[in-house]
């Protein structure tokens, strides 16, 4: 009988949670009230930051992502705190050059984080090595992560294979990260059983609940030695988002695999969330059902309500089912990447061109020309390189990693924001999204040189709520 423990809980609710029910809306004045309560509940970690709230929050919200974490850090004492990064992506869509990657996480680390989730959407691990060499240089816990995906060359031997490259590489621990939702329970259970007896890090799961699976692929995990799940408090969880906390404490209490996470508390932190969601109806569409198609096209649940929104647009929803088949298609001219920001963009946007043109490839986004040049890293498996001569012609693409074409960027954006920086963060935050971050530093230099009378009478900003303290 093998040794089994605790299986420790991350919480998503401030992260993943609201980024998959609500459009990554949630503001730090919904998250601060309870946050004490949630500190104490025991929580292997929560993840808090990274992914698409570095955006949100300045885009929509008109808050300083990195006074979000200060707080955050403030009010969370004694958890450990992660962000979602995506590799040399950091917290964007493009690849950043290895010196605003080195300040970034630098930066990320002294505000308060202690675990990086490290992806690439195309798990090329090179993509990867800048980041974790840097998180852990500054002392952070790196979790290297894979992305999971099926297809003719995804078995569990490349999986090993990259867990491995991974181990090798630094990571802590490491983590499969399961976006669409569609590992199965007994697929997830032999994925963990190997991993478990080929690594010596501790393996974390990240599975989200569109098609239904995710909490007894969760229970299979637990039974194949995981050492740790993601879930989302239950009032925020299930349909796009994780699995519930409460029902995988209550299916593992008394256990060897005992959480020992309080139900109590969790049920009161629940009560709370509930009525914060009913703040953000507007954005809330998705609701808590199951994704059926998710299991029929194995595609992402938001991709299949991009298109829809994109499709009757154009009046063309009769072509739904003709965009849904090109995917895969897509997918595999592509080299099979997993489906993921930003190759689920990428992927998304080309199949529906291919429809909408009549014919395949005959108008492309720069983003793919970008793609078939090398310019997002190496695909699982070769492109079809029939397809790339259409789309970028003889160009070879480029053999080494993509950020050694980069210069750095980091004095540049000095110079370019200088009228409005503040802090060392807000020359990062304008490197990774100029415009977007140019628009909030500008609007809080005028909000900080206006009274609050001025401020009061001008009522309350677009995203901001009526009671946003002022
Ligand atoms: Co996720």
């Amino acid at each position: 009988m093998s040794q089994q423990k605790k299986v420790g809980i991350t919480d998503t609710t401030f992260r993943d949670a609201h980024q998959s029910l609500f459009a990554t809306r949630m503001r730090i004045e919904h998250m601060l009230p309870i946050a004490e309560k949630m500190d104490k509940v025991g929580f292997h970690s929560m993840e808090v930051w990274g992914g698409a709230t570095f955006d949100s929050c300045m885009r929509f919200l008109n808050e300083d992502p990195w006074e979000r974490l200060r707080e955050l850090r403030k009010a969370l004492k004694n958890t450990k705190l992660q962000m979602l990064l995506r590799g040399q992506n950091l917290v964007g869509y493009r690849h950043y050059a290895d010196d605003l990657v080195e300040a970034f996480i630098t930066k990320s680390k002294e505000n308060g984080i202690d675990i990086f989730r490290i992806f690439d959407a195309l798990n090329d691990v090179r993509n990867m090595k800048k980041a974790i060499e840097v998180a852990k240089a500054v002392g952070g816990h790196v979790q290297g992560t894979i992305s999971y995906t099926t297809s003719p060359v995804h078995n569990i031997d490349h999986y090993v294979e990259k867990a491995l490259e991974l181990q090798e590489a630094g990571s802590d621990s490491l983590c499969i990260k399961d976006m669409a939702g569609i590992l199965t329970p007994m697929h997830g259970y032999d994925l963990v059983k190997r991993l478990k007896s080929e690594l010596n890090i501790p393996v974390q799961l990240h599975c989200h609940y569109t098609s239904g699976m995710a909490s007894m692929t969760y229970l299979k995990a637990v039974e194949a030695g995981v050492d740790a799940i993601d879930t989302a408090i239950s009032t925020l969880s299930m349909g796009t988002s994780q699995p519930a906390t409460e029902p995988m404490v209550a299916t593992l209490k008394g256990t060897s695999w005992d959480t020992g996470l309080d139900l109590d508390s969790l049920s009161e932190i629940a009560e709370y969330f509930k009525a914060v969601r009913g703040e953000y109806k507007q954005f809330d569409v998705a609701g808590n059902t199951v994704d059926a198609n998710v299991l029929l096209y194995q595609i992402p649940g938001g991709m299949l309500s991009n298109f829809y929104s994109q499709l009757a647009q154009q009046n063309a929803l009769d072509k739904l089912s003709q965009v849904l088949e090109e995917v895969p298609r897509v997918r595999k001219d592509f080299g099979y990447p997993p489906l993921v920001t930003p190759s689920s963009q990428i992927v998304g946007s080309q199949a529906l061109l291919n429809v909408l043109a009549g014919e395949r490839y005959k108008m492309v986004t720069n983003e793919v020309k970008n793609y078939m040049k090398g310019l997002y890293g190496r695909p699982p498996a070769p492109v079809d390189p029939e397809i790339r001569k259409k789309i970028i012609g003889d160009e070879q693409p480029i053999g080494g990693r993509p950020a050694d074409q980069l210069e750095p960027e980091l004095e540049k954006a000095r110079k370019e924001i200088g009228q409005y920086m503040e802090s060392e963060e807000d020359v990062i935050s304008y490197a990774i999204f100029p415009q977007v971050a140019e628009k909030f530093l500008e609007e809080r230099l005028s909000r900080e040189t206006k009274t609050d009378f001025q401020i009061a009478q001008e009522g309350p900003k677009n995203g901001q709520s009526a009671y946003h303290p002022i």
